[in-house]
């Protein structure tokens, strides 16, 4: 049998390149392609050392259309797992247009090309930001109300529609992953080098010495601060394998959680006591705007259609960091 060669673009990025060790140790060959903008050529030598392979690493952008074309007539990928992105929400507020550009229309060009090159098999990044911020207390489903408030949300939802596209082309497979909460690491080579997220914020200011903020304590939750569903980023690339593995029609899109919210005030509290640091002080500020009260995750999809479940709990996704 021959080894299955999946293109990873964004391989290099945190989500990325936890896909490709996991594709590693199921015994597939993974082709990187990744602009280093927010990747790292560090990530890859772990993982060229960790499997002694020698992982290809083409650095070129997702809108260079012609070194991509060029990369699938080189490797002719079994499959494509595209995670390549702009990710932060707030800067997509200000700069709508590039992230428009990189996450949709990027997108739709890169399954243009993977058509013509014939590759079959396409699984997409997508985020619970589709969702929004909803009024409602129940985990989102994948047929519910969509209603993005960001660009980076936007975008990403416009994008899963040219996935659907594809893969419900005949011949076709593949899915859109709607990722919630990312946390966690396999390895310190592996970790979330981005400073955009509460558990990577409050770790980054117990380094300085500087006290963690809790956006909001009077939301109608048990403790007052919002919950999220935090999924380990080891699950996420589990739930990528299941993907690329399964052999029945995936559904369009499906949600990727634990099915289980956490507030604001329990992770930092992990994180205190992970660090030893359980007597700082925390500081509790306004609510930021946007931040819906809840939003978890529906998994009853991902289980039902590739019998995906998380394993990591709170603790052990905590614990990695360490
Ligand atoms: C949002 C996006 C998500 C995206 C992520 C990337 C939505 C619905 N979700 O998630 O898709 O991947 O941003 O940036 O748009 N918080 C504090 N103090 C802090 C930092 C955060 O209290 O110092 C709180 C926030 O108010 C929020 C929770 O922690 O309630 C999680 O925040 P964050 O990690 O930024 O993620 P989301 O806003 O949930």
């Amino acid at each position: 049998m021959t080894t299955q060669t999946w293109l990873l673009t964004g391989g290099a990025g945190y989500i990325g390149s936890h896909v490709a060790d996991e594709f590693l140790a199921s015994g597939k060959d993974v082709v990187i392609y990744d602009s280093l903008y927010q990747g790292l050529e560090s990530r890859i030598e772990y993982l060229r050392k960790k499997y002694n392979k020698d992982i290809p690493l083409i650095v070129a952008d997702i809108r260079d259309l012609d070194t991509f074309n060029k990369t699938l007539e080189q490797y002719k990928p079994y499959g494509i797992v595209h995670t390549a992105a702009l990710k932060a929400v707030g800067e997509s507020m200000e700069k709508s247009d590039e992230y428009f550009q990189v996450n949709l229309e990027a997108t739709t060009e890169l399954i243009a090309i993977a058509k013509r090159n014939n590759v079959k098999k396409f699984i997409f990044s997508s985020t619970a930001a589709v969702y929004g911020s909803p009024d409602s207390m129940d985990p989102c489903k994948e047929d519910g109300p969509k209603a993005p408030i960001s660009p980076y949300g936007d975008s990403k939802y416009q994008a899963e529609s040219a996935v659907t596209a594809f893969i419900n082309t005949p011949g076709n497979h593949g899915t859109s992953l709607r990722f919630f909460n990312v946390v966690g690491a396999a390895a310190p080579e592996l970790l979330d080098n981005s400073v955009e997220n509460l558990v990577p914020i409050v770790l980054g200011k117990l380094n300085k010495g500087e006290a963690p903020t809790i956006f909001g304590t009077d939301y109608p939750t048990p403790d007052g601060t919002c919950i999220r569903d935090y999924v380990d980023v080891r699950d996420i690339a589990r739930a990528h394998l299941a993907a690329a593995n399964a052999t029945t029609k995936l559904p369009d899109t499906m949600n990727i959680g634990t099915g289980r919210g956490a507030s604001v005030r329990e992770i930092i509290t992990l994180v205190l006591e992970a660090t030893n640091k359980s007597d700082t002080q925390v500081i509790e500020t306004d609510r930021r705007a946007g931040d819906p009260a809840f939003l978890c995750a529906d998994i009853n999809l991902a289980k039902s259609a590739m019998g995906f479940t998380s394993q990591y709990s709170l603790e052990e996704s905590v614990r990695s960091l360490f």
